[in-house]
């Protein structure tokens, strides 16, 4: 599939999105969030695509928040629609219910730290450099940053990045769970890759059902999470990966996961 701000890649049973604006730092415009949204459908669609990594082109910048230049934003109806619409488009990401991994190679601004932010697991470059700078702009983070930020390293860190509008490198990154692990940069795809392969090679449907049931964590109160994890895992049950892989293990086998 051809784009115009992102290249779109299929390999083998899963695809790799690129952000690719290099020249404006990836940064996230209309365009490229229509572009984002047509390949997450895809993706969603397609049964023989598993899991996904989401990437930036270049060794600067994963993607350095919304395009500065497209802010024409008059009045607070217009600002409301364009929160709403990269928000909505986040969240499909984030609700797709097959891994998706973040290779964070330089940059994660605004936007680009919220998009970060909206992948399931985040590996990040040792130059890469997180921050919600949109205070210095006369905006606040519309794209979930307030949200999962403080979701992901609490709030009083997250008040003090985003009023101060500091960034912070990929090891302060990782020492506040913001992110998962740090490699060099040379080594950032590679590593993300043989991830995702560890994550397809367990039986696809109950990795969909974990990641289903950790996603609800964020929105149901205890009691209600336990009965939704109940009902996942009830589902589970019913698949023939689950005999296959209670049978290899008792007879000391590699699983064979047909993902039915
Ligand atoms: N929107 C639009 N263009 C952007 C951009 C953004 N968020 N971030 C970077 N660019 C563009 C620059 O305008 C520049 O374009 P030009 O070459 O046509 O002038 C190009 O990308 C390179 O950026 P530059 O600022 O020259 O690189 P730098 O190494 O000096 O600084 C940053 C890098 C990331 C510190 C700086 O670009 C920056 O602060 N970007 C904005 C971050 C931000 O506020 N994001 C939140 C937006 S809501």
């Amino acid at each position: 599939m051809n784009f115009e701000t992102i290249i779109f890649e299929i390999r083998d049973t899963f695809a790799i999105i690129t952000l690719n604006r290099p020249d404006k730092l990836n940064a996230l415009n209309k365009q490229m969030f229509n572009d984002l949204n047509s390949a997450i459908e895809y993706i969603e669609l397609n049964d023989d695509i598993c899991g996904l990594i989401l990437t930036g082109s270049g060794e600067k910048a994963f993607a350095a928040g919304a395009d500065i230049a497209e802010l024409h934003l008059s009045d607070s109806k217009s600002g409301r629609i364009f929160s709403e619409y990269g928000s909505k488009i986040m969240m499909r990401l984030e609700q797709l219910r097959k891994p998706v991994i973040g290779a964070i190679n330089g940059f994660a601004l605004g936007g680009g730290c919220e998009l970060a932010m909206s992948c399931h697991i985040r590996y990040a470059s040792e130059n890469a450099k997180f921050g919600l700078p949109e205070v210095s702009l006369g905006i606040i983070p519309g794209y979930g940053g307030t949200q999962r930020m403080t979701q992901l390293i609490g709030r009083a860190k997250t008040m003090e990045l985003i009023l101060s509008t500091s960034f912070i490198n990929a090891i302060e990154a990782k020492r506040l769970n913001l992110i998962n692990e740090v490699y060099p940069i040379s080594e950032l795809l590679n590593k993300s890759i043989e991830l995702l392969n560890k994550i397809l090679s367990q039986g696809n449907l109950a990795v969909f059902a974990a990641i289903d049931s950790i996603l609800s964590s964020s929105d149901l109160s205890l009691s209600d999470g336990l009965a939704y994890e109940s009902r996942k895992f009830g589902e589970v049950c019913g698949t023939k990966d689950f005999k296959e892989g209670t049978s290899a293990f008792l007879e000391k086998r590699k699983p064979e996961f047909k993902g039915n």
